[in-house]
This record gives structure tokens, C-alpha cells and sequence, in this order.
């Protein structure tokens, strides 16, 4: 155990990105806080431009479909802000999602005058320049989740076909909304979930460019992936193999445009939203032994693949809370002792574990010929019962 460079070989048992709208902070949140465009010092006039910002983000504004652009202070101190919500979410959502993010980016970016910050449901960039109308595909980041597709080509061919005609829509959307999504199913049993958006600040072209480099972010990242979150500062696209998202809201018809295409009824949003949690539930518990079985089978004749969570830019995102160090493990686990082991199975002993945010899971120690590079000590680690939260 004297090596300090183990790697963690993860069974991934939950959908990792279906949100739960109940539970508060986004596990998921990525943040880039950019570099070239400098800091500004504490108690500074810019500070106290980003704060009305802030405040003006986060005390209920207009609805506006989601899109807020806002702005403070003069020359030097001048701050500007573009903050997104997701196509399909409400006034209220909007406004938890984008008071939370405020809240994050101050934590991980402090005195950054220029930020990207995205949650499950909204984008929120501020900088101490222009940011309205701009097409800005960097940085960028990528969420996946790590299982395999088990058909490929058909897969990628049913999202390549989805993601064509979504992005068509979504750049046809009009200054107040470009979003579209919709699911394609893959040959019989299957089902590909997606959806794209721009920021509505955007020409129809930018959109399209913005959406289509999104698109070829996927072979750099989660190529052959059953679910991924390609954010960029102006568009961003995302696919499952379950639903995730729920029918938009009609958009206001204003006066001289065409009125909005005949959408489906959105009354009771929140049984639909209850039937897709309990769908996943039902989904997750379903094919929970399925999973774990042949994921571990699946992954132990190939080579250990890094689950990095990367961006196409020059930075490399680890999303901490799918990683442990075997320290932590150890630690979690009382050093693999007796009292924690919960029983024998086929591939290994299963231990009971807490983990430092007081939230249990059993993880599998696995045989040393399980795989070929970490030898004994390669753990095979599930995550149960966490309500969803990781
Ligand atoms: C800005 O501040 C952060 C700490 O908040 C620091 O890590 C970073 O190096 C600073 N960047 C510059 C360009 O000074
Ligand atoms: C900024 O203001 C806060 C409280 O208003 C104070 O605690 C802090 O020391 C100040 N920082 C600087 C660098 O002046
Ligand atoms: C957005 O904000 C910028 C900067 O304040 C401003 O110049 C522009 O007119 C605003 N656009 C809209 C549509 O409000
Ligand atoms: C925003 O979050 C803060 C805590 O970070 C909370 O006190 C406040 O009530 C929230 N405001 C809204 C409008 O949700
Ligand atoms: C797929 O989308 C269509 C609408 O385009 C909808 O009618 C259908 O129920 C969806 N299928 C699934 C399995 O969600």
C-alpha cells in the first residue's frame, strides 16, 4: 500500500446525470475561472459592481425566458453578466439555479474578474468586457459518464442524426429561446435522450457554429459514452440514455411574430417530474445487478481507461466526487476491517464505507487477477443508496 498512485477503477451504478431537482447544489458544477483577464483586489469598486450584479441576479428578475444581461459600473470597473437557464425550466428553477451558482462561483472563483460557471440548469459568465452577442466556445468543459454504449455504431449514428436535427431547431429558435430537445430511439430496446441550446443573444449562424463545435467536442471526450454534458460559454449540449429534461415552457407570443409552434400541455409539471424520478428509480433499481455485473466484466478485459472528465481546452477536469484516493478508502472503510465487511461475493469482498460527507456506500475489494495493471490492490467501488446524491 506504499504506492501513492492507485487508481480507482469505478463501477458507475447511478445515472449520473439525471437531476434531482430537490437536492439543492449541483454535484455536477463546473467552473472555469479565467486567468488572462486578471483579478481585481478584495473590497475593490469592481467587487462592489459583480455584488449588484449578483444581487440583481438573485432578487427574482423578469423571467425574460431565462436570458439575463446585465451590467455595472464604468470604464475600468465596468462588469458585465450573461446568465442562461435551461429551455425546459421554470421562473422558479431559474432563479434557485442561478442564485446557487452565484454562490458557487463566489467560493471557487474569488477575484477572478472574468468567470464561466455552469450548473445542471443554468450558465451564468461574467468579465470586465463585452459578452452580449458574442459566439465564445472557450473554455469549455465536458461532463461523461463513464459506462460504454454496448451497440456503438448505432448509437453514435442515432445521436449524430438527433443532434443534427436538434441543432436545426435550436438555431431556428429566435432571439427570445434557441433550444431544442428530443429523444431517437436505437434499434429496439434503446432510447437516446438530447438536447442543445445556445445562448438567444446569438445569431442564427453563431448558433449553429457554437452548437457544432459543442458536437465535435464529443469524439474528444465521450465518444461511445452513454450519457454526456459537452459546456461551452455560449451553447451547450447534452445526451442520456434516459429522459432528463421535461416539455419547455410555451414562449409568451409577442405582438408582429409568428406565434410559437402548438406545444404539448405543461400542466402538472410536477407529476412529470415525479413519473420521470420514479421511471429513473424504477430504471436504476432494474438494471442495478445487471449493471454492476457486467460493467465489472465488461471492464476487467480491457485496460484501465482514466475517467477524466475532460475539456477539448487545455485544462483537464477531475470531478472529485467520483474519485478517491485509497487512502480515503481506507479511512472510509476502517482499513478494510472485519467489522466493515458486509459479505463475500464473486468478485471480492464487500465493505461498508462512509465517506467524509457522512454518506454510505460498500465497495468491492477485488481479486488480484481481476486486472492486469493495479493488481491487488484495483478496487471495484459502487455507489448504493445514496438518494441520488454522489
Ligand atoms: C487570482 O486569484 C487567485 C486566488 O483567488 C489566484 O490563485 C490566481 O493566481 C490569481 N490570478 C492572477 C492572474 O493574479
Ligand atoms: C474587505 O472587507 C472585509 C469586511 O468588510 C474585511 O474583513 C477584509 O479584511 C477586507 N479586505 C481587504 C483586503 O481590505
Ligand atoms: C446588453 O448589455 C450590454 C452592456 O450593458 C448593452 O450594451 C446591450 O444593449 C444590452 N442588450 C440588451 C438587448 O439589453
Ligand atoms: C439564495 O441563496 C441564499 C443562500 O445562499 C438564500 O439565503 C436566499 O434565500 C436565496 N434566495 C433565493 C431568491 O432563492
Ligand atoms: C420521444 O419523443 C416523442 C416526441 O418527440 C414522445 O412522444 C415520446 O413519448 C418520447 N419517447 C420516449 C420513450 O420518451
Amino acid at each position: 500500500m506504499g504506492s501513492s498512485r492507485l487508481i480507482l477503477h469505478f463501477c458507475l451504478i447511478l445515472p449520473l446525470f439525471v437531476g434531482n431537482l430537490s437536492l439543492g447544489a449541483d454535484p455536477y458544477f463546473q467552473a472555469s475561472c479565467v486567468n488572462t483577464a486578471g483579478n481585481y483586489t478584495a473590497n475593490s469598486t469592481y467587487q462592489a459592481n459583480l455584488n449588484t450584479i449578483f444581487s440583481q441576479l438573485t432578487s427574482h428578475p423578469d423571467f425574460n425566458n431565462g436570458f439575463y444581461n446585465l451590467s455595472a459600473g464604468q470604464n475600468s470597473n465596468h462588469v458585465n453578466a450573461v446568465a442562461l437557464c435551461r429551455g425546459d425550466r421554470n421562473q422558479d428553477e431559474c432563479n434557485t439555479c442561478l442564485n446557487e451558482t452565484v454562490s458557487e462561483l463566489r467560493q471557487r472563483c474569488p477575484l477572478y474578474k472574468e468567470v464561466v460557471g455552469w450548473s445542471e440548469f443554468c450558465t451564468l459568465r461574467y468579465a470586465n468586457r463585452d459578452l452580449f452577442g458574442e459566439l465564445e466556445t472557450s473554455p469549455g468543459s465536458c461532463l461523461l459518464n463513464t459506462q460504454d454504449v454496448t451497440d456503438a455504431d448505432r448509437f453514435n449514428q442515432a445521436l449524430d442524426n438527433l443532434l443534427t436535427s436538434l441543432s436545426r431547431l435550436a438555431t431556428a429558435g429566435g432571439p427570445r429561446r434557441k433550444y431544442a430537445a428530443d429523444n431517437s430511439t436505437v434499434g429496439v430496446f434503446q432510447t437516446v435522450y438530447a438536447m442543445v441550446q445556445c445562448s438567444p443573444d446569438l445569431s442564427e449562424e453563431e448558433c449553429g457554429d457554437c452548437l457544432s463545435v459543442a458536437k465535435d467536442g464529443i469524439g474528444g471526450c465521450c465518444l461511445g459514452k452513454i450519457g454526456c454534458r459537452i459546456l461551452r460559454p455560449s451553447c451547450f449540449l447534452r445526451y442520456e440514455s434516459v429522459p432528463f429534461y421535461q416539455t419547455p415552457l410555451p414562449l409568451p407570443s409577442p405582438p408582429p411574430s409568428p406565434p410559437p409552434p402548438p406545444q404539448s400541455s405543461t400542466e402538472g409539471n410536477g407529476n412529470q417530474t415525479t413519473f420521470m424520478i420514479i421511471n429513473v428509480v424504477a430504471l436504476v433499481v432494474g438494471t442495478l445487478v445487471l449493471l454492476v455485473t457486467s460493467i465489472c466484466i465488461f471492464q476487467r478485459t480491457r485496460n484501465t481507461r482514466q475517467h477524466l472528465l475532460a475539456t477539448d481546452d487545455d485544462e483537464v477536469i477531475r470531478n472529485d466526487s467520483l474519485q478517491f484516493d485509497f487512502a480515503t478508502v481506507g479511512a472510509a472503510t476502517n482499513n478494510f476491517s472485519d467489522a466493515n465487511k458486509l459479505g463475500q461475493g464473486g468478485f471480492g469482498a464487500v465493505y461498508k464505507g462512509v465517506l467524509p460527507n457522512g454518506q454510505e456506500w460498500s465497495e468491492k475489494q477485488l481479486l488480484p487477477k481481476w486486472g492486469n495493471r493495479g493488481g491487488p490492490d484495483k478496487l471495484c467501488m459502487e455507489i448504493l443508496e445514496t438518494g441520488g446524491q454522489l
